[in-house]
């Protein structure tokens, strides 16, 4: 009777250490006990609009973060000012610093490979946004993630604009009446995922809209206002009133080519279209300076960027919180708008 009185209490015992330890190894694991969460960001340029809208929304979303859950953020965001070998370095640095995760905008976005080879030693989860690595690379490891929009919708909505501004007056957009709608077309970086799609897709949407093209010519001014603008000024002289249509892949272009216009004094009622919504887009078409552009939702942009890092870093299910597509990608909503659809 007292040996079996024996045995049943060691055998309890033991049930009851085995849970202790079952439950104090779970508390070691449980993330959620984390005070603070350090997350670095690196961008391709920290003077580029887009991405400085972007920048503004992520220090929006830690605080909040902050307010909501009582868990401090350190966010340290660094500008790699178009330089590849300054971003590695960045991103070295939060590696050995232990960061939670980091969030990347790559400079060169074909060789994310460093960045990933040194995250997956580290095991520090990375969430690359709006230049895109190459699919090889991103499939490497389930702990990376992209954050973009689509390229080919962004482009179709652009093209759309002006194809029910034809369909509503031929002559708001065929200003000289000869029967074809004569552009001109301002590209992005020839590097960066976006521009050739954006290109390809506004230019067809409007033939599959029925608008009677006609190409004056086109170039690269790499998303910026002032090469946009300067390209402007040798096409403004090159073909003065034949222009009728300034196709741009993103809002600072288009901005530059309604400045080249109003240095010229050209008050034709030339239809120059954006894509991105930025403030400074937005002011320009409310300005009257650009007719459409195809706003991104910069607010989802940064909460997904945002709320995919901290859930990597607290070892939470992401997937459970953020639909991506095969588990990587997301894609942010886009809507056009023009002066009459601004909300
Ligand atoms: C945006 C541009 C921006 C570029 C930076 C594009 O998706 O439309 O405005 O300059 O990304 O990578």
């Amino acid at each position: 009777m007292k040996k079996r009185y024996v045995l049943e209490v060691t055998a309890a015992a033991l049930i009851l250490a085995a849970a202790g330890f079952w439950y104090l190894g779970r508390e070691e694991r449980l993330p959620q006990e984390k005070q603070s969460l350090r997350i670095g960001v690196a961008l391709y340029r920290g003077d580029d609009p887009f991405i400085n809208n972007i920048r503004s929304k992520l220090e929006e979303k830690a605080k909040e973060y902050e307010k909501a859950t009582g868990i401090k953020i350190v966010l340290e965001v660094e500008d790699s000012k178009d330089n590849q070998n300054t971003q590695n370095s960045q991103v070295d640095r939060f590696l050995s610093l232990g960061y939670d995760a980091i969030c990347v905008n790559m400079v060169d976005r074909s060789v994310a490979s460093y960045v990933i080879n040194k995250a997956m030693d580290a095991d520090i989860p990375v969430v690359f946004f709006n230049r895109e690595p190459v699919e090889e690379d991103m499939n490497r490891w389930e702990r990376l993630y992209y954050v973009g929009e689509d390229a080919k919708e962004s482009a179709v909505l652009q093209g759309n604009i002006l194809v029910e501004a034809y369909k509503e007056d031929e002559g708001s957009l065929d200003l000289n009446g000869d029967g074809k709608v004569s552009y001109v077309l301002l590209e992005g970086e020839s590097s960066h995922q976006d521009s050739l799609i954006r290109t390809e897709w506004s230019v067809q949407t409007l033939k599959d809209g029925g608008v009677p093209l006609e190409r004056l010519t086109g170039g690269i001014a790499n998303w910026d206002r002032s090469q946009a603008s300067a390209l402007m000024e040798q096409w403004e002289e090159q073909f003065g009133d034949s222009i009728e249509v300034v196709i741009c892949n993103n809002d600072e272009m288009a901005l530059g080519a309604a400045d080249a216009l109003e240095r010229a004094g050209n008050t034709r009622a030339v239809k120059i279209v954006g894509i991105d919504g930025t403030p400074q887009g937005i002011e320009g078409l409310k300005a009257g300076k650009i007719y459409g552009t195809v706003q991104c939702d910069s607010e989802e942009y940064a909460e997904v960027i945002f709320e995919t890092a901290v859930a990597e870093a607290l070892g939470q299910n992401v997937q459970e919180k953020i639909e991506f597509q095969n588990g990587k990608y997301y894609q942010c909503r886009q809507v056009a708008l023009t002066a009459d659809t601004l909300p």
